[in-house]
């Protein structure tokens, strides 16, 4: 069985509610969810797949690098850990009705900060069957990892997870 680190935020929110149904829906993968708060180097060194989940709540919130931002604070940490030997997979909330010109926008800040520390990225998307003008978070038709709307297709998201799940369990170390 694939052991896989979901490192997750923010808490309490769509995010946290999805990284249990991935637990729940996989039963061919060991995943130990983690909050960005409670990880460290030696967990993340201790596993070779890893899930990454985020939402897109506002620009701001992802250009602006001071200490006050958790992921800025948790793409630092990235440089302590060799992550050319890492599987990662991305998956990102968003609302595609409110923000259709930036739906999961967030999905583009983690394919950059991973892309350019040489992780090998798995898990893109299709974009069929979303509704949305414009989007960071995808390339050539497809995101860069999973995209979901628990706003407006919550109906879906257990469908996206298998199908997702799917996927990339094959190519999990
Ligand atoms: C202030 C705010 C800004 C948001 N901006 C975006 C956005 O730019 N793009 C998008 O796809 N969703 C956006 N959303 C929607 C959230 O990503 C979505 O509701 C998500 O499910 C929230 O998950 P969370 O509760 O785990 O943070 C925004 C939500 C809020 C409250």
């Amino acid at each position: 069985m694939n052991k896989v680190l979901l490192v997750y935020w923010p808490e309490k929110g769509n995010v946290d509610l999805v990284a249990d149904k991935f637990i729940q829906s996989s039963k061919e993968l060991e995943i130990q969810k983690v909050s960005i708060l409670n990880v460290n180097k030696d967990l993340l060194e201790a596993y070779d797949n890893w899930i990454i989940g985020g939402s897109t709540v506002g620009s701001h919130v992802w250009e602006d690098a001071d200490d006050s931002n958790r992921w800025f604070e948790f793409f630092k940490l990235l440089n302590e850990v060799d992550l050319t030997k890492k599987v990662v997979a991305f998956y990102g909330l968003g609302d595609q009705i409110l923000y259709p010109h930036h739906f999961v926008d967030g999905l583009g800040v983690f394919q950059e900060e991973f892309e350019k520390r040489n992780a090998n990225i798995i898990g893109q998307w299709p974009i069929d069957g979303y509704q949305f003008y414009d989007s960071d978070g995808m390339h050539n038709k497809k995101f860069y990892g999973l995209a979901l709307d628990e706003d407006h297709q919550p109906e879906k998201t257990e469908e996206r997870i298998n199908g997702w799940i799917e996927l990339i369990r094959k190519e999990f170390k």
